[in-house]
């Protein structure tokens, strides 16, 4: 799950890097001690408490979003998430009522409008989950998805996520999402439905002065702002690096008519781009994200150009855990490693090359 840190003041975001730092330092010390062990175990075994209690219930009714639902799924988000993070010890992942959720559906429906799933209770009509996918031309990507907490274990998130790749294989294609490794709850879910962890990546929270960053990059000055112009040589450059195409997402950022995204791309030679990456500033999520890149030199250009765009805020951007020398830069410019996540596939997945920058908002894929 996303950790969207907008924090202006740099004591804001280390508080933000603490709440979530005792969240990661709980669950390493759950693995190593016998007490905690025997309380992961007996809290699996609570787990399937709710799945007997479920057998007395009816299915959920599994339908599109319809349209004067934006804000009812905004309030699922909102709650879904914040529990689960409350539940384990940590601060909220979203702050500011419910209506910063509202970014999701917003996005989400203008990229592909009718493809957000609620699963609805059958009696009393209430949103017991939610998710968000986009059928794309080489697969199918899948957004956040949330249950109700007064549903959790219950199995709404598994026949949600059924219905996606059911879909998917009647298309005949494979489903990439980025998952939380450190919420075995989404982890497990999308584990048990056949998708294989690919790419790991660690979550880099970085204050962002108000003077901008004093750092450089080799190539750093030859980035420059995205044109629609440039759409054509993004998509040609993802395909290359790693197999899949979204032209649809990126004409919507760099169009930006929601007043939020922005990209930024690194010219090659012939008229080839050798980085891009864009970022979305809202008060339900401040990443930079996503892109690709052919080098590190390359990401940590645009990653450079495109931070700056966010003076006074505090970013988070996802680094592959094995592209070490942009570890290491991210470190020097005083990055903080907040989350870890992993690239799920389930299908068909070509090989990735370069680095990847995903994001959760829209999801990468
Ligand atoms: C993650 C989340 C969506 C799961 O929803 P849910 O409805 O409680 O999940 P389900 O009951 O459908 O369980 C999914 C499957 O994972 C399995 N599972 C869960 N934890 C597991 C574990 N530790 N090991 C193995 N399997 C596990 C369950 O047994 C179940 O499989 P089964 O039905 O075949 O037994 C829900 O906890 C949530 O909304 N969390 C907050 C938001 C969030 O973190 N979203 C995901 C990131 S975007």
């Amino acid at each position: 799950m996303s950790a969207d840190h907008d924090a202006v003041s740099p004591v804001a975001a280390s508080n933000a890097v603490r709440r979530v730092y005792q969240h990661a330092h709980g669950r390493l010390v759950a693995c190593c001690d016998e007490a905690s062990a025997r309380s992961v175990v007996s809290s699996s075994c609570r787990r399937r408490r709710p799945a007997l209690h479920w057998r007395a219930m009816p299915d959920p009714l599994v339908r599109a979003m319809r349209p004067d639902e934006w804000d009812a799924v905004a309030e699922l988000i909102y709650v879904s998430t914040n529990a689960w993070y409350a539940a384990r010890g940590a601060g909220p992942i979203f702050t500011g009522g419910p209506d910063v959720a509202r970014l999701f559906p917003e996005t989400y429906e203008a990229l592909d409008p009718g493809c957000t799933l609620v699963a609805e209770h059958p009696r009393t009509g209430r949103l017991m989950g939610s998710c968000f996918h986009h059928p794309r031309e080489t697969h199918v990507s899948l957004g956040i998805m949330n249950v109700h907490p007064a549903y959790f274990g219950m199995g709404v998130a598994r026949r949600l996520l059924r219905a996606i790749t059911d879909d998917a294989d009647a298309r005949g294609l494979p489903v990439r999402l980025v998952s939380s490794a450190f919420n075995l709850d989404s982890y497990s879910l999308y584990t048990r439905a056949g998708f294989v962890p690919r790419r790991t990546y660690q979550d880099v929270l970085l204050v962002v002065p108000e003077g901008g960053l004093p750092h450089d990059a080799p190539r750093r000055a030859q980035v420059r702002p995205a044109t629609l112009a440039d759409v054509p040589a993004m998509v040609a450059l993802e395909e290359e690096l790693t197999g899949i195409r979204r032209g649809g997402d990126f004409a919507h950022f760099v169009t930006n008519s929601q007043g939020i995204w922005h990209v930024s791309v690194l010219e090659g030679d012939r008229g080839r781009l050798d980085a891009f990456v864009g970022s979305v500033a809202h008060p339900g999520s401040r990443m930079v994200g996503p892109g690709v890149a052919r080098t590190e030199d390359d990401a940590a250009a645009v990653l450079l150009a495109e931070l700056d765009r966010h003076r006074g805020h505090s970013p988070v951007f996802l680094v592959p855990v094995d592209a070490a020398g942009l570890v290491a830069r991210a470190y020097a410019w005083g990055g903080r490693n907040v989350e870890m996540h992993v690239h799920q596939v389930r299908g068909a997945c070509p090989p990735m090359h370069g680095v990847t920058l995903p994001t959760f908002m829209p999801e990468t894929g």
